[in-house]
């Protein structure tokens, strides 16, 4: 009998979301949130620090399940010296995704690092690798769902454990259910 195809081992990633504006940005890195959730990063460190916008998240999840959580930061570059796992910046400038993917895959654990407007130099030095999804300048949600989507392909439901309510797919409409697995049941 063939043997069962291995499976394989998946990378714990966090996300470092630097340079955030809180009085411009908050839609913006809301949905670098959202997207770092739902495509199975465990969290996000958030720099500097935007208590409303964390509180928005954790209302997100305590909804629709999971431990993703936001860890305000005051400075970025503790977080990088801290990191026990390699450090990849999303940039433009960087490597194609297509070379270095294959050995993002082999880690045990990543960081991801997306900028906002304007990138700190120095962060070029600090990462491990600088990674570019494509030579052109596109945004940092769409830079990070896809390399989410290349290391982790589809998030198993169970890393939503806890939900209070789950959607059951539709070809048209809405359907949302009740959770059976709800905290506190
Ligand atoms: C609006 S861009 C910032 C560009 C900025 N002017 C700079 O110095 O790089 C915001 C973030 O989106 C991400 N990003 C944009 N285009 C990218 C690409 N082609 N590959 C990887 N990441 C990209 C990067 O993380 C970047 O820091």
């Amino acid at each position: 009998m063939p043997a069962p195809p291995r499976k394989r081992h998946l990378p714990n990633v966090a996300v470092l979301r630097v340079g955030h504006r809180p009085s411009r940005d908050p839609r913006l890195t809301t949905h670098v949130a959202l997207a770092a959730r739902a495509l199975g990063a465990s969290r996000m460190y958030l720099h500097p620090p935007d208590p409303e916008l964390a509180e928005r998240i954790a209302a997100v999840a305590r909804r629709w399940g999971g431990n993703f959580e936001i860890v305000g930061v005051p400075s970025w570059k503790p977080v990088l010296d801290e990191y026990r796992g390699g450090v990849v910046h999303l940039t433009m400038y960087g490597e194609p995704l297509d070379r270095t993917i294959p050995r993002l895959r082999r880690a045990r654990r990543l960081l991801l690092v997306v900028g906002g407007a304007k990138v700190p130099s120095a962060l070029f030095e600090s990462a491990d690798h600088n990674v570019a999804v494509g030579s052109q300048p596109h945004s940092e949600v769409a830079a990070l769902a896809v390399v989410l989507d290349r290391l982790l392909g589809r998030v198993p439901t169970s890393r939503f454990s806890g939900a209070d309510r789950r959607i059951v797919p539709q070809r048209r409409g809405k359907r949302v259910v009740p959770s059976r697995n709800r905290k506190g049941r």
